[in-house]
């Protein structure tokens, strides 16, 4: 698999800042007894392969990164880098997400590290489509 690093500038890898938004309409998701449901329609961000939400807050303990993946599938990863728990992006068309930090850990989407500093996979969470509405298991 070949790396591809996202185009980021100098400044926006040290202090982290990552490419990926939170939805902007914060009703699209919810959160209840362990189970995170997003509302496809609700969430246009979410329509092009290669896009991405950060989901944070709503009593989550974790940041969540959600994809809509190159492969056309939907995949959810916890949001912190197991280098030095920066956020991640995908790099659309590679199948991969990646560290917004100088050391760009890249995994794939089972959470498999591809290359870079970090010390581990990523937590990935299970992913269930149902229509138009996402399931997610934390
Ligand atoms: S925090 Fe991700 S590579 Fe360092």
């Amino acid at each position: 698999m070949t790396v591809k690093k996202l185009d980021r500038n100098f400044f926006q890898r040290l202090f982290g800042v990552c490419v990926t938004r939170k939805p902007a309409k914060q009703e699209g998701w919810t959160f209840e007894s362990g189970k995170l449901t997003v509302d496809l329609q609700a969430m246009p961000e979410l329509s092009p392969e290669g896009s991405a939400v950060r989901l944070e807050g709503k009593g989550l303990a974790e940041p969540l990164l959600l994809v809509h993946g190159d492969d056309g599938g939907f995949h959810a990863f916890r949001n912190r880098c197991t280098h030095g728990k920066r956020a991640l992006d995908p790099v659309p068309g590679t199948g991969t997400v990646q560290c917004c930090s100088v050391g760009t850990s890249t995994f794939d989407y089972s959470g498999k590290l591809i290359e870079g500093p970090a010390k581990g996979p990523l937590a990935v969470y299970g992913v269930e489509k149902q229509g138009e509405t996402l399931l997610i298991t934390l």
